[in-house]
């Protein structure tokens, strides 16, 4: 983050603003609005100051800045469109104590959001004086979604909200119980200016809820898969519930690109597993899941992928089902999907594979327990997940069973993220490949003609400023930057 965003209280302070041109009159009206008092000093008079001054609030001093104008002052606005007389201001600002905002950045202690204005709701849109464009982008599209009347429910939201605190004091449930308004009659009520029906159906609901709360408290687990890692790729439905969960249990995939999209103040506990190494076994986990939904909360289990494809999110349904625990599932995008797609190979084409595969390689003997007669059928891709650490032996193992060497393989490690590294080579030579192009997982091995496809059909060359910062992102939580070998065992 570049800045910290926060909302400053102006109610009779003091803003002083510098210059006479259309920006320093359009600083001196927000400011005034916020409740500033505000002295503009200009070294001339002009249409846009005379405008401004009209508001109760603003008063203008022609001449130079001097350090009495800033006494009592919080902020500064230099906005004279004019370098030095700017830097001026800051200066003298800067030896008061005064926060600076100036038409040239360089000199800024703030910067100025766009701002969408549904009072007292706000939304400020920043992108730290980088593209002003932009930002101006999104607030037309936030304008034209977020209807004025919600600043109508904003107020009525905080007109209830101390009688809500004293009838549901558990803050969770109070949350649950505010949600179902906004996401309700009460709302639609409430935008189209019935205001006293909103009212009595609060009562009503309040009422309800205060009564059901007390009987049975169970909440409910949200089965989630939060796809191989491209935040864009999740679902609406995962981004809705991931917005509503108290607590998220998460695995070791989930990079914080997807974590930061969950409810911030949502309690994170991390179960992630390594092979070979469980932060927790898989039984505890289903029972935290239980014991998580009988405390009442809403239950987030954020899963790789998707839940229902190598994930045991059946087995960790299986307890809450047994335990008549309520629970949905969301499904994600599998790796097989999302690597294949940002690898630029198509898992099916006409001309080369009629069917695909997905098999694990995390077994028990480090061998595929499938049967090979199946799984080397012409005309099929076969999608490996977790196989990354028996490499040498599976494509061995695919070449004694009668493949041909030559058959094309990729590895795709990191698939959909920004430092997403592909290797590819053949069956006979694929493992040295891996090992010299520094493959670490998590990976996903593609066997099949479709591999080949891959010369013509790569779009995805993300910048080398974003591959460094991805690398950081995605790093599992328990993980520093791994040495080949172990990484590869750990998968
Ligand atoms: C325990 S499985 C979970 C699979 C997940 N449920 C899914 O549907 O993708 C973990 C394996 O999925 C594969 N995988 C998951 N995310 C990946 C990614 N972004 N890039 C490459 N492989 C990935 C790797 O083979 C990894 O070892």
């Amino acid at each position: 983050m570049e800045q910290l965003p926060v909302c400053l209280n102006l109610k009779d302070r003091r803003v002083v603003v510098t210059g006479s041109g259309q920006q320093a009159a359009r600083r001196a009206c927000i400011a005034v609005r916020a409740g500033a008092h505000v002295l503009v000093v200009a070294t001339e008079r002009s249409d846009a100051l005379d405008e401004a001054a009209r508001s109760p609030g603003v008063q203008i001093r022609i001449g130079q800045l001097e350090s009495a104008d800033l006494d009592g002052a919080l902020l500064l606005f230099a906005a004279s469109g004019n370098a030095a007389d700017n830097e001026r201001a800051c200066q003298l600002a800067h030896g008061r104590g005064v926060l600076v905002s100036s038409d040239h950045n360089d000199a800024c202690d703030f910067t100025m959001p766009s701002i969408i204005d549904r009072s007292p709701l706000l939304i400020a849109i920043s992108s730290a004086g980088t593209s002003p464009l932009l930002v101006r982008l999104i607030a037309e599209r936030l304008e034209a979604t977020i209807p004025a009347t919600y600043g109508r429910l904003t107020r009525f939201l905080g007109n209830i909200r101390a009688a809500i605190a004293k009838r549901i004091p558990d803050r969770r449930q109070r949350r649950h119980f505010l949600e179902t308004l906004v996401d309700g009659t009460v709302a639609d009520l409430v935008l189209a200016g019935d205001e006293p029906r909103a009212q009595a159906l609060v009562e009503q609901q309040a009422e309800q809820f205060t009564a059901r709360r007390s009987s049975t408290d169970v909440g409910e687990v949200y089965l989630v898969g939060g796809g191989p890692g491209d935040p864009d790729l999740l679902t609406f439905r995962a981004l809705r519930l991931m917005q509503r969960a108290d607590v998220v249990v998460y695995d070791r995939l989930i990079g914080s690109p997807i974590l930061d999209l969950v409810r911030p103040n949502a309690e994170r506990i991390y179960v992630g597993k390594k092979r070979n190494s469980h932060a927790l076994p898989q039984e505890e986990i289903s029972k935290l899941l239980v014991r998580l939904a009988r405390e009442g909360k809403r239950v987030l289990r954020l899963k790789g992928g998707d839940p229902f494809i190598f994930g045991r999110g059946g087995e960790e349904i299986e307890l809450l089902a047994t335990e008549g625990i309520p629970f949905q599932i969301v499904p994600g995008i599998t790796a097989a999907s999302g690597c294949a797609s940002f690898a630029g190979i198509p898992l099916t084409h006409r001309d080369h594979a009629q069917a695909c595969m997905f098999v694990t390689g995390h077994t028990k003997t480090g061998r595929l327990s499938a049967d090979w007669a199946s799984l080397l059928q012409p005309g099929q891709t076969v999608v490996i997940y977790m196989g990354l650490a028996y490499l040498a032996d599976l494509t061995a193992d695919f070449i004694a069973h009668g493949a041909d060497p030559t058959l094309p393989v990729a590895i795709v490690e990191n698939g959909t993220r920004p430092n997403q590294k592909v290797a590819s080579g053949t069956l006979q030579d694929i493992a040295a490949v891996a090992t010299q192009g520094g493959i670490t997982g998590p990976a996903l091995i593609i066997i099949g003609s479709v591999v080949s496809l891959r010369d013509k059909l790569a779009w995805y060359n993300p910048s080398p400023a974003e591959v460094a910062a991805a690398t950081a992102r995605f790093a599992p939580p328990d993980e520093h930057p791994p040495k080949h070998r172990a990484a590869a065992a750990s998968e």
